[in-house]
Parts: structure tokens; sequence; C-alpha cells
């Protein structure tokens, strides 16, 4: 999948906003800090911001985010990989990783395998969107199915639905000496014509528009936002509200 940093940091205040609440929870002063999925790096550079004296080192599988955290996260390094194969080089202190984690499935075998990757007393700080029933995520998979685009978009899955919460507390409560985890529902204030489309075109709808060519990608984006629109009319002082779900975890090894 392509991502495309300036298209991602359009809404960036409201993206901004639960990775500060994740950060505000964390109780630690590490030598050894990874943002996993650090995409454009602004996260990166207020985890250094917050711990100058420690080794903050951003990794995504994104070239061109990479390249853009490069420039915005002074002092920090950056590594390009996969969640999937990830392991770091050494034992972290904080393991942090906002609304990045939920692009891959796998999850029973995933988060255990990262607080491993935790020394002992290590943090893992994960915030992932909870969004899969909620129309702006449900229904770009009804509109793939449904027009000239959809053979093209037989085999996408978008990003797969996360764990419920008790879920992750059963997984991770066994290797966790201390273990919180919460839910949020965020009533983003959005701006702009057509915005929970903007918002989408950033993150959850680039599996389905990357495949496409320009004119089906036209067409399925018209379909979609004509199918969306009812859901998140704007109000009368011009704002579209988007009501977000978010899952919050932060496990101490
Ligand atoms: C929505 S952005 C979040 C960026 C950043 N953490 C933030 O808070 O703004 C998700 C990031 O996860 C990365 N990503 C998604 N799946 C990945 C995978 N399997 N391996 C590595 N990076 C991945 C993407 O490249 C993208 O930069």
């Amino acid at each position: 999948m392509r991502w495309d940093p300036a298209e991602y940091l359009r809404y960036g205040d409201e993206r901004l906003r639960p990775a500060l609440d994740l950060l505000a929870r964390i109780d630690a002063a590490p030598g050894r800090v990874v943002d996993l999925g650090c995409g454009p790096g602004n996260v990166t550079a207020i985890l250094k911001q917050r711990w100058p004296g420690a080794d903050v080192l951003g990794v995504d599988g994104s070239g061109p985010m990479l390249e853009r955290a490069r420039a915005a996260a002074a002092g920090c390094r950056f590594a390009q990989a996969d969640f999937g194969g990830w392991t770091a080089e050494a034992a972290v202190d904080v393991l942090y990783s906002n609304a990045a984690l939920h692009w891959l499935g796998g999850h029973e075998g995933l988060l255990p395998r990262l607080v491993g990757q935790l020394a002992p007393g290590g943090v893992m700080a994960v915030q992932m969107p909870a969004m899969h029933a909620a129309p702006i995520r449900a229904l770009q998979h009804q509109v793939a199915a449904e027009g000239p685009w959809a053979p093209l978009l037989a085999e996408i899955g978008g990003a797969p639905p996360i764990l419920e919460a008790g879920q992750y507390w059963d997984v991770l409560r066994p290797i966790s000496s201390e273990l919180d985890i919460w839910e949020t529902v965020y009533l983003h204030a959005l701006s702009g014509e057509n915005a929970a489309v903007q918002w989408a075109s950033g993150t959850s709808l680039r599996p389905f528009l990357d495949p496409l060519p320009a004119d089906l990608r036209a067409q399925f984006l018209a379909a979609y936002s004509a199918a969306v629109a009812p859901h998140y009319p704007r109000r009368a002082d011009g704002t579209t509200l988007l009501p977000f779900r978010r899952l919050f975890i932060v496990a101490r090894r």
C-alpha cells in the first residue's frame, strides 16, 4: 500500500490527540524508545521531546513516510521494517505505537511478541482505531463489492478488525506486571467539503484506491462519497462530526 504523508497529515490535529492521550499514560524514564509505525514522524519528535536523553528509533514500512519522518524528528533514528518481522536490536524500555498496528492481523501472537521485546519493567503503549463496523469503514467494503471496480478490488481486505478489549486482556495479562486497557470515542470535528471521505482518503481508503486506474478511482470515490454522506452530515456551521472509537493498551512487562 502506498502512503501519502501530506494526505495523512491533512487532519493532523485530530489524529494527534489520541497519540498525546496515550503518551500521557506512560510512566517511565526510558533509555531506549521505539515508535513502531512512526509514519511521518511528528509523534516520534514528541517522544524525543518527552525523553530527550533517550535513543528514539522510528520504525515504519513506508519509504515516503520515513523520508518525511527523517525531516520532522531531529535527533531520532529511523529504520524501514515490517511489523510482522521486526525485532528490537536491544531490549526496549518504551515501545510506543499509535494508529499503526491495526494494519496487521494476528494480534493474539503479535502483541505478546512485542511485549517480549521489552526490558523488565518496560512499557508497551498502543492505540488503534476500533472502527471496523462504523459506516466510514464498512461502506468501503460494501461499495468495493458493488461496482465495475469490483473485480480489481476482490482481493482487497483493508485493515483487518482488531480484537475485542477483553481478548487483549486475556493474551496480555499473563505476561504483564501492570495492564491498563480503555476505549475512547472521539468526536472529531472536521472542516472542509466531503470531510469524512477526505479523512478516509488519508488512511483506511488507500488500499481500495491504490489498485484502481484514475477513471475507476474517481467513480469509486463518487459512489463511496454518496454512500457515506448521509451518515456524516455537515452541521449548520459547516462542521462534519466523525465519531471515532479508539482502543488503548498500556502494558508493563
Ligand atoms: C496511520 S499511520 C500512523 C503514523 C503515526 N504512528 C502517527 O501516529 O501519526 C500508520 C503507519 O503504519 C505503517 N504500517 C502499516 N502497516 C505496517 C506494517 N505491516 N509494517 C510496518 N509499517 C506499517 C504505515 O506505513 C504508516 O506509516
